[in-house]
């Protein structure tokens, strides 16, 4: 296993802790949370079951005999994991580089708590180095691109992806990101727009990060 991936998994590995006996856990996307639902397999049997952020994740833990739900029947979900692109200090997210943002976002919302695991390299002063994802309806793709341009960002269409709730990912590179819960709410404004990456007005209420030094946790 490269290095990377073993910071990843070690960062998985802490947010174990966090899972009770006799839940419903929310399942993140990317390789970190795959580090998660490999994990979790070991104590299946102790968890109700599941409620995956992805078609992508959802078979993996099928894969692994862990059952997934439907959000809509599990309620309100005590736990979410899952793992982010750009986190800040003070916990506020860039996630759907995976371009599972939508679920990402609902799946976060409907739980008490969310905890996000990441490799240090993860942690920035600030957020937009990482190009923003997106998710827009089809038909808006343009308009929303030139919103986003009269905003100062430069949207670049992610090519042949779709999304698993069939929409398109702009990613915007050039924002600088000062105050994430402002840009959030106006871009989450342009019509068109689904989902924003920006995670600041729900963001993660743990970050577990793992270093060469080991694993901290901020909250
Ligand atoms: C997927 C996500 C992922 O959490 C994010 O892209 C991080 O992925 P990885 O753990 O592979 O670095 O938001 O939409």
């Amino acid at each position: 296993m490269s290095n990377a991936d073993q910071l990843k998994k070690a960062a998985a590995e802490a947010a174990l802790q966090y899972v009770e006996d006799d839940m419903i856990v929310g399942v993140g996307t990317g390789s970190t949370a795959n580090h998660f639902i490999d994990l979790l397999a070991g104590m299946k049997a102790r968890i109700e079951g599941t409620v995956a952020s992805s078609e992508v994740s959802a078979e993996r833990l099928r894969k692994h005999g862990i059952p997934v739900m439907d959000l809509n029947s599990a309620g309100q979900l005590p736990l979410y994991v899952d793992g982010a692109d750009e986190a800040t200090e003070h916990l506020h997210l860039i996630k759907g580089g995976g371009g599972a943002l939508t679920r990402e976002k609902i799946v976060a919302a409907a739980s008490e708590k969310f905890v996000c695991i990441a490799d240090e390299s993860k942690l920035v002063g600030m957020l937009g180095a990482f190009p923003l994802p997106v998710e827009v309806i089809p038909m808006a793709r343009s308009f929303v691109a030139r919103e986003i341009l009269k905003m100062g960002g430069q949207p670049e269409l992610r090519q042949g992806f779709t999304t698993d709730n069939g929409n398109l990912i702009l990613d915007i590179h050039n924002l600088h990101i000062a105050n994430p819960v402002e840009l959030e709410g106006q871009l989450n404004q342009i019509a068109g727009v689904v989902t924003v990456g920006i995670f600041a007005r729900r963001p993660a209420d743990v970050l577990i990060l793992s270093g060469k030094d080991g694993v901290r946790t901020l909250r």
